[in-house]
């Protein structure tokens, strides 16, 4: 597996290529990555993986800081996970001369759910992705479901950019007791950890109950967050949305996705369930 530090190294070393398949992370791999190394190799050849902790998509005061980065173990992850190629580039490499020019999602996208809480964090996300995705040219590109708002957010800007591109989404990877794998999930004290598994557990009684047929997405959602907090979380929203478009559910979705953000101590979790529309 080459590991790669340069733009113009990768370029030359993907010159002529046609089929690449692309996954792009921020390093801190886990089994949910090496999922989407598994998945990308399913679709093209050869497999590029980035690693890049983005500086332009942490807000003042997030993580950008203490974000671990662990690029030995990454490298050893992707190589036996079969990736080709490890682009690491430093911050100098992405953004050689300050980006005044940034990609603007579209503002029901970008401002809702996590972005009502991250002002400029889609918009620092797909300026980052259409720069990598200029660099690898890749015919695929993976992503996990896990941050489905940015799934929906890198699938408009191909579509809006007419990029050659297919986006192809991953599954959410799981420990046993049903905590999306996330690389923050390293900053849980042990009582957190046991905790955290309780965000998934109330999307998953929201989701349960949406198939039983209640209709007050509302309500299901209040109470969700309401419950995360009397156990101590500080929750930034639960919501239930059409899944295709985060919009409010209209008789027509085809499929909902019940989202959650909410804050155990200093860490932020996200998660969501997806599930077909069940009173068609
Ligand atoms: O999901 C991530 O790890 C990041 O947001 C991404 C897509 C690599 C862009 O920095």
């Amino acid at each position: 597996m080459q590991i790669l530090r340069t733009a113009a190294a990768l370029r030359a070393a993907l010159a002529g290529e046609t089929r690449t398949a692309f996954v792009p992370t921020m390093g801190n791999l886990h089994a949910g990555h090496v999922s989407l190394v598994d998945l990308a190799r399913r679709h093209g050849q050869p497999v590029v993986a980035s690693i890049f902790v983005n500086p332009l998509q942490f807000g003042a005061g997030e993580d950008f800081d203490r974000y671990p980065r662990t690029l030995d173990a990454d490298c050893e992850k992707l190589a036996a996970a079969g990736c080709d190629l490890v682009f690491a580039p430093d911050a100098a490499e992405i953004y050689p001369v300050p980006q005044t020019f940034t990609v603007q999602p579209p503002e029901a996208l970008a401002n809702d759910l996590c972005g009502a809480f991250r002002p400029g964090h889609f918009s620092g996300v797909a300026t980052v992705v259409l720069k990598l995705f200029n660099l690898v040219q890749p015919r695929v590109a993976v992503f996990g479901k896990k941050d489905f708002q940015q799934l929906l957010v890198i699938r408009e800007l191909v579509r809006q950019f007419n990029l050659p591109i297919d986006i192809v989404a991953g599954d959410t990877l799981r420990e046993a007791d049903g905590l999306a794998m996330s690389s923050r999930n390293a900053y849980l004290g042990a009582s957190e950890r046991i905790q955290a598994a309780q965000l998934q557990r109330e999307l998953a009684t929201v989701a349960l109950a949406v198939q039983a047929g209640e209709r007050d997405f509302e309500a299901l959602a209040a109470a969700a967050a309401r419950r995360l907090k009397m156990a101590g979380w500080r929750v930034d929203y639960v919501a239930v949305r059409d899944a295709a478009t985060l919009q409010a559910p209209a008789a027509d979705s085809a499929r909902l996705v019940v989202l959650g953000a909410a804050w155990l101590g200093s860490t932020r979790l996200i998660d969501n369930l997806d599930f077909a529309h069940p009173f068609e």
